[in-house]
């Protein structure tokens, strides 16, 4: 049989970027342009910035991507790219250079849901991995713990219920004055602190449902620091963030243990940019090995926004029959 040559563009946020994969799973290039040194200037992303930044960079990592998959135009066989959930003005860019890719070589469009591949980041980095098996989304964007029936067969089983997971770090360490993106800063400062120094509140683990909330965590800990402030204490960052995180890990793992004992799987898999927190991924191995459950999770290039995990997501609905035509538009709030 010929192989299936995807091109993946991906542009939610603040990446731009372009893979190329040869039947779903393998891929022979990985292109990501980050823009993270011009938002951190403002503590965050700026969507009107990262929409002209994604204009500048597409052309390039398409072409690099060819380049280093040895490939031409010519050899793909479709173009998939994500046309939500994200910023509007950044998926504009992406989908309408890969509408137009679609419509000048002749091939067929697949859009797809970036949620989706956050999820599907997995299969790339685990070959025997199929479904079905519980999955937990943490991102900047989105926590969502999801029953992945068959590939594009999902069901929610809980989201969150204000902020995302991601959101929480990101919001922590700007209160703190620690920069932009915060997960991987709290991630660092937190080996040196205690999680157990501070009681930040594990909200919803005792609720029935697999939902969470997060906002009531970042209040406390606002509150927290505004207090010792007020008191003129010293505020040991190495501590909070240790016990912010310790929080935010013990309600994730709890919900995604339960979740996967519940409906009876032995397999559980992470993704997103939160999935690359070492002490998520070292708390949730270790409760995971105790339960008997296999967990899987991707490398950190595959954790963040990538263009490959886009690939693979679309290749399968590539392969199950579908197909977008030049009217697809970006849908910011698009749901799994
Ligand atoms: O998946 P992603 O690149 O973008 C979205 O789809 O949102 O995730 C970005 C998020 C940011 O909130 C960032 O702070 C978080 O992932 N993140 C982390 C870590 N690395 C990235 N959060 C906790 N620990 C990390 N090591
Ligand atoms: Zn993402």
């Amino acid at each position: 049989m010929k192989d299936i040559i995807t091109l993946a563009i991906e542009s939610s946020c603040d990446e731009t970027a372009c893979a190329i994969l040869k039947n779903g799973r393998q891929v022979l290039a990985n292109v990501i342009s980050t823009q993270i040194d011009i938002h951190k200037k403002f503590g965050g992303v700026v969507p009107e910035v990262a929409s002209r930044k994604h204009i500048e960079n597409i052309d390039i990592v398409v072409e690099e991507a060819l380049e280093k998959a040895g490939m031409k135009f010519s050899d793909i066989s479709h173009i998939a790219v994500t046309y939500g959930p994200g910023l509007v003005g950044a998926l504009l860019v992406g989908l309408s250079y890969a509408k137009s890719l679609a419509f000048s070589l002749g091939i067929p469009l697949v859009g797809v849901n970036h949620i989706e591949g956050h999820l599907s980041a997995n299969y790339i980095e685990h070959e025997d991995l199929v479904p079905p098996f519980v999955t937990l989304i943490v991102s900047g964007g989105h926590t969502h713990l999801v029953e992945v029936k068959d590939y594009g067969d999902y069901e929610i089983l809980g989201k969150t219920k204000d902020d995302a997971s991601g959101e929480a770090f990101d919001k922590i360490a700007r209160a703190m004055g620690l920069g932009y993106p915060g997960g991987p800063i709290v991630d660092r400062l937190a080996k040196e602190g205690d999680p157990n120094a501070i009681d930040f509140p594990r909200a919803c683990i005792h609720e029935e449902g697999y939902d969470f909330s997060f906002s009531g965590l970042k209040s406390s800990v606002l509150n927290y620091l505004n207090s010792m402030k007020m008191k003129e204490k010293e505020i040991v960052a190495e501590d909070v963030c240790a016990s912010f995180q310790a929080a935010v890990v013990d309600v994730l793992s709890y919900k995604a243990i339960k979740a996967t004992k519940d409906k009876g799987y032995t397999r559980l898999t992470l993704s997103g940019g939160v999935a690359a927190n070492s002490a998520l991924r070292d708390t949730l191995k270790t409760r995971a090995e105790l339960e008997g459950i296999d967990l899987k999770y991707p490398p950190m290039v595959l954790c963040t926004d990538n263009a490959a995990m886009i690939g693979c997501a679309g290749y399968y609905r590539y392969i199950n029959g579908r197909r977008d035509d030049m009217y697809l538009n970006a849908v910011p709030n698009l749901k799994i």
